[in-house]
């Protein structure tokens, strides 16, 4: 029978198969059922940035009489972020206690300067390692290209310094230099992981009620070929382990991902909509798949489609239609 075992961020998984942060990773009880069904690790819901920040300048606002009182808004304003924090601490914490597999935390970060040493109460409330959701979007007009990514190696550089575990980067594909930005993040010294991508919140207008609103919370199996491609793409050219996120939905997904060099992947949606039951049964598919094809371990096929092995390296820079739809007019 197939050897599912893998590692990732020097991290020892049963199979690669993580669910990714979210609620499903919020609580015990469905932290619980997702180890059950024997997923390889966890990454739990992400603590929000905005949301500490937020919620101390609240607490601080609503009470008027703390404005001529500055050390009492201050204190307040710390006192609000412990609490928020601690109830994270206590979700690593009794995780930990609750499930055998890698619990690694989550962070939500808009900038490297609010949080940092936070992340030291991570790395000693347990977790095995720590995920850093390093949303840009590159949406300010002000902002160039380089001061948008300067954010990511700024982030890990600050974050490297306090703690000594594993530090993935789940990053998002919007840049304009996208592969040289993997590689020197990879390169960096900085993380042990990139987790590509983020899927993000995505805007719609609903034209009766004139409101904008939420679009496709959850993923399509469609969605898989952006992480495909460049994990197809960059695991040839760097070093640090990569985690494949959005469109797996499937043992047939986790497959591809492995062919184009991934370590693990990272499963959200396809949770969701089927229960962490589904789990098994994409393990299943995968070791059937790997008894067909006679391999015994995923090191063995781990990114033999990849760019530089594959026996079409264009196909994956290929962005125009081309032949593909020649004729349909
Ligand atoms: C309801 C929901 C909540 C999520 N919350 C987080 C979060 O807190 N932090 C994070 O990094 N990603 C979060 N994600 C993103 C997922 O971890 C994942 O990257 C994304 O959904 C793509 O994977 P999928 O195609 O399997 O859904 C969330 C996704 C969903 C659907």
């Amino acid at each position: 029978m197939a050897d599912l075992t893998t590692t990732y961020l020097g991290l020892s998984l049963h199979n690669p198969i993580i669910v990714g942060s979210s609620g499903l990773t919020n609580n015990i009880e469905s932290i619980k059922k997702i180890a059950k069904n024997k997923a390889g690790a966890i990454v739990l819901k992400s603590i929000f940035e905005e949301q500490i920040t937020m919620e101390a300048n609240k607490a601080v606002e609503n009470d008027a009489s703390l404005s001529t009182y500055p050390e009492a808004a201050d204190y307040i304003s710390n006192y609000t972020k412990q609490e928020n924090v601690g109830q994270y601490l206590k979700l690593i914490e009794d995780a930990k206690k609750a499930v055998h597999i890698p619990v690694i935390a989550s962070v939500n970060c808009v900038s490297s300067t609010e949080w940092t040493s936070f992340a030291k109460k991570i790395e000693a409330a347990g977790a095995d390692a720590l995920e850093l959701n390093a949303f840009v979007l590159p949406s300010d007009e002000k902002n160039d290209s380089e001061k948008n990514e300067k954010f990511y190696f700024d982030l890990t550089e600050k974050v490297r310094k306090e703690i000594s575990i594993p530090i993935a980067l789940k990053m998002s594909y919007y840049s304009a230099g996208l592969a040289q930005l993997i590689q020197k993040l990879s390169w960096s010294g900085n993380i042990n992981g990139l987790v590509l991508f983020n899927r993000f919140f995505s805007p719609d207008i609903d034209i009766d009620k004139m409101q904008v609103v939420a679009n496709n919370i959850f993923s399509t199996p469609e969605e898989i070929s952006t992480s495909l491609r460049w994990i197809a793409l960059m695991s040839p050219k760097i070093k640090t382990d990569l985690s494949a996120s959005t469109g797996i939905h499937s043992g047939e997904g986790i497959i591809k991902q492995i062919l184009a060099g991934a370590k693990t992947v990272q499963l959200a949606t396809a949770v969701y909509q089927n229960g962490p039951e589904i789990i098994p049964d994409m393990l299943k598919e995968l070791e059937k798949w790997m008894d067909d094809n006679k391999y015994a371990k995923l090191d063995d096929f781990r990114g033999k489609m990849n760019q530089e092995n594959t026996a079409n390296p264009a196909a994956y820079e290929r962005i125009q239609f081309m032949k593909y739809f020649a004729g349909i007019e």
